[in-house]
C-alpha cells in the first residue's frame, strides 16, 4: 500500500499555531486576513490573489469578509482569488457577515430579520462563488427584529439550509449574546458561538471586561478585528499620515481618527507607541510584531484577523507569530506600565473564586 495521501492536498502549517475556535471542533489559524477597506476597496485584481497565497503560505487558512466591504465587491474578489488559488475547501475556513447590506436603500436589504439573514447570506455566497461559509456573523446587533426571529433565521440558514456551519455575533453587548444563547437553549434552536470584536491595546474594556463571563460560562470563542487599530500601532502615523496610508486612502471615514491624533489623548497614544516600541526593539522586533503578539496572546482571541495592503505587510506582520511565547509576565507587565489603560473589571466586594 502506498502511503500517498489519495486526496490532494495544498496546505502546509509551517509554523502556524492554531485555536478551536472557542467551544467549537473548528480549528482556526491564530492570525486570520481579512478584506475590509482593502480587496475590492483600495485593492483590486492579482494584488488580492498574490495577498492571500502569501498568507496560505504562512498557514494563514482563515479568511474574513462581509456582504457590506466595498458593497459586495470585497466578497466578489475574495472569492474569486479563491477560485483562482482552488485550494481544497475543506483545508480553508472562510467567514461572512451580513447586516449592513450592499447600499441599497429597501429596508429588508439589511438588518437581521429571517428574511435578510436567508436572502442576504445567499446573495454573499453568490458573490463568494460558494456552496456555503463556514462561519456567518450578524455584523451587528438588530434592535429592530426580535431576538427569537434573529436566532430562528440563523438556525435556519445552517441546519435546513446548510449554507453556513455556525453563526456569530459581532459587536453585540454581553447581554444579547447571553440572551440569544438561552433563547437557543430554551427553543431547541443553534446558539451563536463566537463574537468579532475590535481588539487592541488601545481598545480593551469591553473584550476584557464585558465579554469575561461569556468566556467563562460559554467558551465563547472571538475572531477580533483592527489589531493594529487601523496601523497606528505600526507607527506609521507617528509623524503624520503617509500618503498611500490607510487613512490617506480612506479619508473621509478617518477623518475624525486623523483630526483625534492631534489631540492631547491622539499625543498621548503617539507617545505610547513610541514607548512600545523601545520594548519591542530590545526583544529584537518592531512595535507591530509587539502590538499583534500581545493581542495573540490573550487566551480568549480565537484569531487575530490581520489586514495587508500590500505583500511586504504579510511578510512582516507573520514575524508576531514567533513572539507570542516571548512576551514573558515580566515584559506584559512592562508593557501593561506604558499602555496604562488596564480596564478596572467590576468590583467583587472582596470575594474571589477559588
Ligand atoms: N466586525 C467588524 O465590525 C469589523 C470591523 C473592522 C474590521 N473587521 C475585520 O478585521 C480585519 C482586520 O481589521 P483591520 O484591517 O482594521 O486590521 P489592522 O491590522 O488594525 O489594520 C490593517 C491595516 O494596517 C496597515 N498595515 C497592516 N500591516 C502593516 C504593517 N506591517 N506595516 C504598516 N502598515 C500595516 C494596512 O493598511 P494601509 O497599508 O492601507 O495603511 C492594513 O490594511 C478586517 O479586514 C475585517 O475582516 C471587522
Amino acid at each position: 500500500m502506498s502511503s500517498e495521501p489519495v486526496v490532494a492536498t495544498a496546505y502546509e502549517p509551517k509554523g502556524m499555531k492554531f485555536r478551536n475556535l472557542g467551544n467549537t471542533g473548528l480549528q482556526v489559524s491564530v492570525f486570520s486576513l481579512g478584506g475590509w477597506l482593502t480587496y475590492g476597496g483600495t485593492q483590486k485584481g492579482s494584488i488580492v490573489k498574490e495577498i492571500l497565497k502569501t498568507a496560505w503560505d504562512y498557514g494563514i487558512q482563515t479568511f474574513d469578509t462581509a456582504e457590506t466591504y466595498a458593497n459586495g465587491a470585497s466578497e466578489v474578489e475574495m472569492g474569486q482569488a479563491l477560485k483562482e488559488l482552488g485550494w481544497p475547501r475543506d483545508e480553508y475556513v472562510l467567514t461572512t457577515k451580513v447586516f449592513f447590506g450592499t447600499g441599497r436603500k429597501e429596508p429588508n436589504t439589511r438588518g437581521l430579520s429571517r428574511k435578510h439573514i436567508v436572502e442576504g447570506l445567499k446573495s454573499s455566497l453568490k458573490r463568494l462563488d460558494q456552496e456555503y461559509v463556514d462561519v456567518v456573523f450578524a455584523h451587528r446587533p438588530d434592535p429592530a427584529t426580535p431576538m427569537l426571529e434573529i436566532v430562528e433565521g440563523f438556525t435556519q440558514v445552517i441546519r435546513n439550509l446548510n449554507l453556513a456551519y455556525y453563526w456569530g455575533t459581532s459587536e453585540w453587548s454581553a447581554a444579547q449574546i447571553t440572551e440569544a444563547i438561552l433563547l437557543a437553549e430554551k427553543h431547541n434552536l443553534i446558539a451563536p458561538v463566537v463574537e468579532q470584536p475590535q481588539y487592541n491595546a488601545f481598545h480593551r474594556e469591553r473584550f476584557e471586561v464585558e465579554y469575561d463571563p461569556l468566556f467563562k460560562q460559554y467558551g465563547y470563542g472571538t475572531t477580533i478585528w483592527s489589531p493594529l487599530a487601523s496601523g497606528l500601532l505600526t507607527g506609521k502615523y507617528n509623524e503624520g499620515i503617509p500618503e498611500d496610508s490607510r487613512f490617506a486612502t480612506n479619508k473621509a471615514f478617518f477623518e475624525n481618527t486623523v483630526k483625534g491624533l492631534k489631540s492631547p489623548e491622539g499625543q498621548a497614544k503617539i507617545e505610547k507607541v513610541r514607548k512600545l516600541t523601545a520594548i519591542a526593539e530590545r526583544l529584537g522586533a518592531t512595535v507591530t510584531h509587539l502590538s499583534l503578539a500581545w493581542a495573540a496572546s490573550n487566551p480568549n482571541v480565537s484569531t487575530v484577523i490581520l489586514g495587508a495592503t500590500k505583500l511586504e505587510q504579510i511578510h512582516d506582520n507573520l514575524k508576531a507569530l514567533a513572539l507570542i511565547d516571548k512576551l514573558t509576565p515580566e515584559i506584559k507587565k512592562e508593557i501593561e506600565e506604558v499602555l496604562d489603560n488596564k480596564p478596572a473589571g467590576p468590583n467583587t466586594f472582596g470575594r474571589q473564586r477559588l
